[in-house]
């Protein structure tokens, strides 16, 4: 694992899209996986910028989405297709093609059926490059605290606290929140050459702790992700200001840095 301190999510954003476009770059034939949230939209406006400006495009490039919430239309703005189709594709987007993002079918008539599918879809796909971000708790994706470590993409109930989290994407109703999800387990995550997870804000603080210092385990189930050859966290001071090991972590990246 590489941790990256970034002074503000700016820089952090740049970091993360000059990464996502030189991995790709370096391939023949480039998979994409992406998450949503917040975090993870100014990654995905200076990607819109660099195929704008003709630096970079996922026009071949096929992309699946981590989760998707069970039981909302993709015409809905809180589904997560709808929200990937809006950073994503169109005129002023970056060169994705719809037909190319795969999200799990929200509205399928067996959801556990539907992770099955989009799970051997997910593991057959070789994803270059995972974007991730993390929850207050510590999911990663719809992975929640108390899951297996091992999981392959499973339906997952929402906790309250994710529920409460993203009930500002639903007018801040919670009830609006939808109670399940399909999304990538933990091993299927795992499954990507190169996985980066971004994290702003205090209040990752404590995940990210946990993430890179704590003890691999279900209470904070991003930890799997310490098992990964390959695993590259950026976060904003804020979301470092619980490492322990911060001065360390600084020195790691910034000699790794004389590699990239
Ligand atoms: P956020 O969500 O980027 O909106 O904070 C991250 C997550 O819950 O995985």
């Amino acid at each position: 694992m590489l941790v990256g301190i970034f002074p503000d999510a700016d820089a952090l954003a740049d970091e993360a899209a000059r990464r996502v476009i030189r991995t790709l770059d370096a391939e023949t034939s480039p998979t994409l996986g992406v998450a949503t949230g917040s975090t993870p939209r100014p990654l995905y406006a200076r990607l819109r910028a660099a195929h704008a400006a003709g630096q970079f495009s996922l026009e071949d490039v096929p992309t699946y989405a981590l989760d998707e919430y069970v039981g909302l239309s993709p015409a809905q703005p809180q589904s997560y297709r709808h929200e990937l189709l809006d950073q994503l594709t169109g005129p002023a987007g970056t060169g994705l093609r719809e037909e190319n993002l795969h999200t799990p079918h929200a509205l399928a008539d067996d959801p556990w059926r539907e992770a099955q599918r989009y799970d051997a879809l997910v593991g057959g796909a070789h994803v270059t490059i995972q974007i991730l971000g993390i929850g207050e708790n510590g999911h990663v994706g719809f992975n929640e605290p108390g899951g297996s470590l091992a999981s392959r993409s499973h339906v997952s109930a929402l906790t309250e606290s994710t529920r409460h989290a993203n009930a500002r994407f639903f007018d801040d109703d919670v009830s609006a929140v939808p109670e399940l999800s399909i999304t990538q387990g933990l091993s299927t995550i795992a499954l990507a050459e190169c996985l980066i997870l971004l994290a702003t804000g205090t209040a990752k603080a404590r995940a990210i702790r946990e993430l890179v210092e704590g003890p691999v385990s279900a209470h904070w189930p991003a930890t799997a992700l310490q098992w990964h050859q390959d695993l590259v966290v950026l976060v904003d001071e804020d979301a470092a200001s619980e490492l322990e090991f911060a001065h360390d972590l600084r020195e790691q990246w910034a000699a790794a840095r004389h590699r990239h």
